[in-house]
């Protein structure tokens, strides 16, 4: 009997020679009964060593598929193990009619939108943090300190929106820095703060009711609004932030339809400006007024560089009507995929339901380390050292683009953050210099990219924070080269 392996098939040889063998016996080439060839005419045949052949043989029989007879080899057994399982193990033929058609819905979630930042190429990519000098050990002694044959509470299912331990230690912190007003129960723990944006979505928007959210603003919660069946409308950002009145200049069925406003006052995204609070105390009134809430996106505020933090907008509201989000993924790092809703009381309960329905809740031990984390310093002394590092990042970066991109771009200096907006002095086919960035391999972000006009703010959102300051010099040539490969 000639036996061969797919050319194209892929995986460890042993696992290649097994699928072989199984499908041969479930299209039943190989009968039942019917005696294997040896392992060493087998291992000649197709190639391989004995010891592949061996392992394969070996798994066949675990499975099931064969059994071995004193001094006479394997067999085929007379009965198929499980056959649904055999079945499904064989190859899958797909055809216009068995591809699942996926749902509206299912259609803006899997819409492409933004490129994933790589976090081994940080150059300019907005937002990375610079993970050269994490604390891993530190970090590391906090995974490992838990001891999980005394924390049963970390080994079952969660009920509270989050480990308890962790949400103290969090509420704590958010109001000794952001002066955020809360208590524990108010804090619900998400993976990441892009589920939370999506809990609020779906948890208080109604098909007929909308999302006003800044212009230009933060493509994820604008693709996370929309995937969850929200309807968006734009606000322009001046130099206080959010225009309040704007929102005034919106006919009356309009305005009553705006059930959430998206905002990042600390530090505005894309534009880096912070609300005045001129501007935050009109937007609180707003909001009250016309029975709408407000999504406080507080993403990097623990950066701000020359100025002590403005408190919360969350810290300001008297009346309930402001829900706060905030994100490990720029202190710690992306992957942690840890984030913070603090929202009013008497829905604290729904988010928490909630969090359980759609899977959006974080695991219990990455809490528990994180809780270890705060508890221990190692959180606030590596924001105090970052927030150094990181203002520092932004003089050099700001002072080398002021002496090698001054043709092409305006940058100026801002008080927080982890990038910033840089605008073109003159027309530039913005397209073609993102191509040539590609091939030279640095990530450049349009402006945009934000807006939901075309071409309403021309420039490019470069951000510093992941780049090694070694490497700044290198990273701004490269850019200037771009340019220069426009004329
Ligand atoms: C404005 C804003 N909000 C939130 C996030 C963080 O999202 P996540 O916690 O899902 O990583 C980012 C990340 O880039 C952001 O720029």
């Amino acid at each position: 009997m000639q036996l061969s392996l797919n050319p194209k098939g892929s995986g460890p040889l042993y696992r290649q020679v097994f699928n072989t063998l199984q499908e041969a016996i479930i299209q039943g080439v190989l009968k039942s009964g019917q005696r294997l060839p040896a392992t060493r005419d087998l291992s000649e045949q197709l190639n391989v060593s004995r010891n592949t052949i061996n392992t394969a043989y070996d798994m066949l029989q675990a499975e099931g598929y064969i059994g071995s007879r004193p001094n006479s080899g394997f067999y085929v057994t007379s009965e198929l193990p499980d056959t649904t399982m055999a079945e499904s193990s064989v190859k899958i033929k797909t055809s216009a009619k068995n591809i699942p058609q996926l749902s509206r819905r299912g259609e803006a979630l899997a819409r492409p939108s933004r490129p994933v930042p790589r976090i081994n190429n940080p150059s300019f990519v907005p937002g990375l943090p610079d993970l050269t000098v994490f604390p891993y050990s530190q970090w590391q002694q906090c995974l490992q300190k838990i001891d999980l044959k005394s924390a049963s509470n970390l080994m079952g299912y969660q009920d509270q929106g989050g480990l308890w331990e962790f949400k103290c230690v969090l509420k704590d912190y958010l109001q000794l820095s952001r002066g955020v007003k809360c208590n524990p129960e108010q804090i619900i723990i998400v993976n990441g703060s892009q589920a939370g944006l999506d809990l609020m979505a779906r948890l208080l928007v109604d098909a007929n009711e909308s999302i006003a959210m800044e212009e230009p603003g933060y493509l994820g919660a604008k693709d996370g609004f929309l995937a969850a069946n929200a309807k968006v409308i734009t606000v322009p950002v001046d130099d206080e932030g959010l225009q309040v009145e704007h929102l005034n200049s919106l006919n009356k069925k309009q305005r009553s339809a705006v059930k959430l406003i998206y905002t990042t006052p600390s530090y505005q995204f894309p534009l880096g400006v912070t609300m005045s609070l001129a501007r935050r105390l009109a937007l609180l009134d707003w909001a009250n007024k016309h029975e709408a809430f407000i999504i406080e996106d507080d993403y990097d505020s623990e950066f701000r560089y020359h100025d002590r933090p403005l408190s919360s907008l969350q810290g300001l509201d008297s009346q309930g009507r402001v829900l706060y989000i905030g994100t490990l993924s720029k202190v710690m790092f992306p992957g942690l995929r840890l984030g913070y809703l603090v929202v009013p009381e008497n829905l604290s309960s729904a988010f928490a339901g909630a969090l359980r329905k759609t899977g959006q809740d974080a695991p219990l031990l990455l809490q528990a380390a994180m809780a270890r984390f705060i508890e221990r310093g190692f959180f606030n002394s590596h924001i105090r050292k970052m927030r150094k590092l990181y203002g520092r990042k932004q003089e050099i970066f700001v002072g080398l683009a002021q002496d090698y991109l001054n043709n092409w771009l305006e940058i100026k200096a801002t008080s927080a953050g982890m990038q910033l907006p840089a605008f073109f002095k003159e027309k530039t086919n913005e397209k073609r210099l993102l191509t040539i960035a590609q091939d030279k391999r640095i990530n450049l972000a349009s402006l945009n990219r934000y807006c939901s006009l075309k071409n309403s703010s021309p420039g490019l959102y470069l951000g510093y924070a992941g780049i090694p300051i070694e490497e700044m010099k290198k990273n701004i040539l490269l850019l200037r080269d771009c340019f220069s490969a426009l004329h």
